[in-house]
């Protein structure tokens, strides 16, 4: 039987018997291959953030190409940051990449959201060397982990202020993760030299 399939009967059985024990399952589901399913129910979890037309290096992007992209993050491990700080085993991240236009029905300024683009995983799991890996999805087929030397690792490894996610985008994380003192000591310095 595929680890999926096994999965998904634990969450049938544990519905059926109403223990609520769908809150400890993982939110990753893996194929036998080891490669991540796509998280369909992904819009049901816990929004973070939209970043807009954000860009990491000088002139990215094309100018009247609009982009907004929107950060989730499953529900047992959002409740496990209030608490901690910290991301516990099995926290899993969606980045969702969406269009972005200014002119449709009765708009005339700004910018509302429109289809799909993309969608990205960031992962916390031991089975991976450095505790965390990225799957870029292509459609809703299951994807296969990045090498831990991506430029996803790299990135988020650099600049990712609470254990390598960017917390210090997520405006209702960072006062918690303030609070808790899990900030990265990096991002505590740049911080006070402002
Ligand atoms: C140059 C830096 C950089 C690179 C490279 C990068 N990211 Fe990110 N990533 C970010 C930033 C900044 C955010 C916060 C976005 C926001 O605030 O909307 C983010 C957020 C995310 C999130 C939301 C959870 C979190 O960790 O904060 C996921 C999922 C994600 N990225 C996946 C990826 C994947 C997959 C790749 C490689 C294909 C990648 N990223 C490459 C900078 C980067």
């Amino acid at each position: 039987m595929r680890h999926s399939l096994v999965f998904r009967s634990a969450i049938i059985a544990a519905a059926m018997i109403g223990v609520g024990a769908q809150a400890q399952t993982p939110a990753a589901a893996f194929t036998t291959d080891g490669k991540l399913e796509f998280p369909r129910e992904y819009r049901t979890w816990v929004y973070l953030s939209s970043g807009m037309d954000m860009a990491y290096v000088e002139n990215a992007g094309m100018a009247d190409q609009h982009m907004f992209d929107n950060v989730f993050v499953d529900r047992a491990s959002y409740d496990g940051f209030l608490e901690t700080g910290h991301w516990p085993e099995g926290a899993m991240f969606v980045l969702e990449i969406r269009g972005g236009q200014g002119q449709g029905s009765i708009n005339r300024k700004g910018l509302f959201q429109t289809g799909r683009m993309g969608v990205e995983v960031h992962l916390k799991d031991k089975r991976f060397a450095s505790g965390w890996a990225f799957f870029p999805f292509n459609g809703e087929a299951p994807a296969q982990a990045l090498p831990q030397t991506s430029q996803c690792n790299a990135c988020h490894e650099a600049h990712g202020v609470v254990d390598t996610t960017f917390v210090q985008f997520y405006p209702t994380l960072l006062p918690v993760a303030k609070a808790k003192e899990t900030l990265s000591a990096a991002y505590s310095a740049e911080e006070k030299a402002r």
